[in-house]
């Protein structure tokens, strides 16, 4: 078809002819239409070869249309345009000339594929950078932090246990081994979490398999029990009938689930107990993740905040330290999920994140 086309076209005229030949030496797809009614006059076996599948190619304004483009002057910079139907990209330069008495618009198009291409792997490699980047200053703090919470840690719970060993051995009182334990369940997440930093720093790499959002959201109230008690909380965890399990690191997750938790209950410290309601959901989205979303009745954000929202160090908290959702967002980030905010309806926030489904295409590499 190409070399059918080519003498078509040339054998309208000598005078295209001799364009053609000349077109054939620039080492770029080159044509030539007619200024006077914009048909193709001649074009060099480059240009045929890119865009002759293109019916459109024959003229000059039906091409313009079909690349999505309109500038067509000489002199103005070139148009970066894609074919529909091989998919490479060229940059569209035009030039006026005079040919055997014929006045031509011609067209030199470069394949800037490879440039498009390096262009696109640089942005993926800085985005990793700027990710790595990120984690490796959350990883630094936190690996300094386990560092020194350790020993102090192993010290609480050898106190702890040799207190429940006396208080068993006395028998009693009930209610001091009831809190002992509560505090020795509270200090072995603790070091749970700690070990996994740690290992999580060493080895800069979550370990992930197959987990059930409702397991890990059951352990994280669990720890909250007693400041949802004082607060009157009332508490409701809404997941999806038989929600599919997630590919994640769980102790991670968790982590992520405290952290969002424990700030949904600050939130709502200073509102009427009546109005103090969290909630959990979990759900398949659209993207075939698990999105999972804890809800306040708090005060919400302003806009001002939602921007510094996720910046580490950022807290409204006397006692805060704003570390707690930019841990969440790096934790999220390695599992290749989202942390997003919203605002709820009737007041509050929401606070989700994706993860992918074990056994999915995002659960992968
Ligand atoms: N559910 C929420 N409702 C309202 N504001 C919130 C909520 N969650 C977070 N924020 C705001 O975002 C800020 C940052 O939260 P983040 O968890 O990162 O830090 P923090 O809670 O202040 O301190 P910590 O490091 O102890 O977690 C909070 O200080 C608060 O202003
Ligand atoms: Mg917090």
């Amino acid at each position: 078809m190409t070399s059918a086309h080519m003498t078509g076209v040339r054998a309208k005229s000598q005078a295209a002819a001799g364009a053609g030949a000349l077109l054939e030496a620039v080492p770029f797809a080159c044509a030539a239409y007619a200024r006077k009614d914009g048909a193709l006059v001649a074009a060099n076996h480059r240009f045929l070869d890119a865009f002759s599948a293109l019916p459109e190619h024959v003229r000059r304004d039906a091409l313009l249309a079909a690349l999505h483009t309109e500038v067509a002057t000489e002199g103005a910079p070139p148009q970066e345009v894609h074919t529909p139907h091989s998919g490479r990209w060229y940059a569209l330069h035009w030039g006026e000339a005079e040919h055997d008495g014929q006045a031509l618009w011609l067209l030199t198009a470069v394949d800037i594929g490879e440039r498009i291409e390096a262009l696109d792997s640089r942005k993926s490699q800085q985005e990793k950078l700027l990710f790595t980047s990120r984690m490796m200053s959350v990883g630094e703090m936190a690996a300094t932090l386990a560092h020194e919470l350790n020993q102090p840690l192993a010290a609480i719970m050898n106190y702890l246990n040799g207190s429940l060993r006396l208080v068993g051995q006395a028998g009693g009182p009930a209610q001091v081994e009831r809190a002992l334990q509560a505090a020795r369940t509270q200090a072995e997440h603790a070091s749970a979490v700690i070990a996994r930093v740690r290992e999580f720093v060493r080895a800069r790499e979550p370990k992930r398999s197959e987990q059930d959002v409702a397991v890990m959201a059951a352990t994280v109230l669990e720890l909250l029990r007693l400041e949802a008690e004082r607060l009157q909380l009332r508490i409701d965890v809404l997941l999806a009938p038989s929600l599919p399990t997630v590919f994640a690191d769980r102790v991670m997750i968790e982590q992520v689930l405290l952290n969002l938790v424990k700030n949904a209950i600050e939130a709502m410290r200073e509102v009427p107990a009546a109005r103090r309601e969290l909630r959990i959901e979990g759900r398949v989205n659209l993207d075939d993740e698990i999105e999972v979303r804890v809800c306040d009745r708090g005060a919400g954000l302003s806009s001002e905040q939602q921007g510094q929202l996720f910046s580490p160090f950022f807290t409204t908290k006397n006692e805060g330290l704003g570390i707690g959702l930019a841990i969440c967002r790096s934790i999220i980030e390695y599992h290749k999920g989202r942390l997003f905010f919203e605002p709820r309806d009737g007041g509050g926030s929401i606070f989700g994140f994706t993860l992918p489904r074990f056994g999915g295409a995002g659960a992968r590499g």
